[in-house]
């Protein structure tokens, strides 16, 4: 059976980021089922801060056209997001706001959401393991981008201690968690192809 292609993207550029951790983790356990998967940086897309004026002006930048175009080439999205503040990271909201504008030939609104679907998780050195940012990620996904999200996700507590030394989950309830939520994306996004 040919093979969905998946994008892993962690939403904070941190040395020693956990969510990059777990975005890690995710495109090893989805290369352990052959899928096509491929984890990127958003350090390779610098955008400056969302800017209407600007993007009146010249339009998106070139990175957003591009990560709107990596986001395309795929049939799933699994975002790692970190929670700053009980929301996401503005490094993750400003992409996902400039990608959000990008409008190719003959594209519909959001394009970039359409079409696939999305899967997330995070990790947090607090005890509720970034489900804030879960929640509002999950909001600016579906109500603000059109985006259809899998309805299973998991939350690491505890990110200082959730990881082993081969970066593997220690809780086992967690790693069936993140495996039946990849289960889960990669069925959705065999329906995409
Ligand atoms: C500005 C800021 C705000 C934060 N707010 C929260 C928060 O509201 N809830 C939480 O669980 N963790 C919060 N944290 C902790 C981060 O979630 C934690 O440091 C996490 O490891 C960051 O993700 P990373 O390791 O992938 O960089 C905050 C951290 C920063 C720097």
């Amino acid at each position: 059976m040919p093979s969905p292609k998946i994008l892993v993207l962690p939403g904070s550029l941190r040395t020693g980021s956990h969510n990059v951790r777990l975005a890690a983790l995710a495109t090893k356990e989805l290369a352990l089922l052959d899928i096509d998967v491929t984890r990127i940086s958003l350090a390779d897309y610098p955008l400056p801060l969302y800017d209407a004026d600007l993007d009146a002006r010249t339009g998106q930048p070139d990175n957003a056209v591009k990560l709107k175009q990596m986001i395309s080439a795929h049939h799933g999205i699994f975002i790692a997001s970190p929670e700053y503040s009980a929301s996401v990271t503005p490094l993750l909201k400003n992409a996902i706001d400039w990608v959000s504008r990008v409008r190719e030939k003959g594209d519909p609104t959001y394009a970039a959401f359409k079409n696939r679907v999305f899967a997330i998780g995070s990790a947090s050195t607090s005890a509720t393991g970034g489900l804030r940012s879960l929640m509002a990620l999950r909001q600016i996904l579906e109500l603000g981008c059109g985006a259809m999200v899998v309805p299973e996700q998991v939350a690491i507590p505890d990110a200082e201690r959730a990881f082993d030394d081969m970066d593997n989950l220690v809780e086992m309830r967690l790693a069936n968690l993140l495996r039946a939520e990849l289960a889960r994306l990669v069925d959705m996004a065999r329906l995409m192809m």
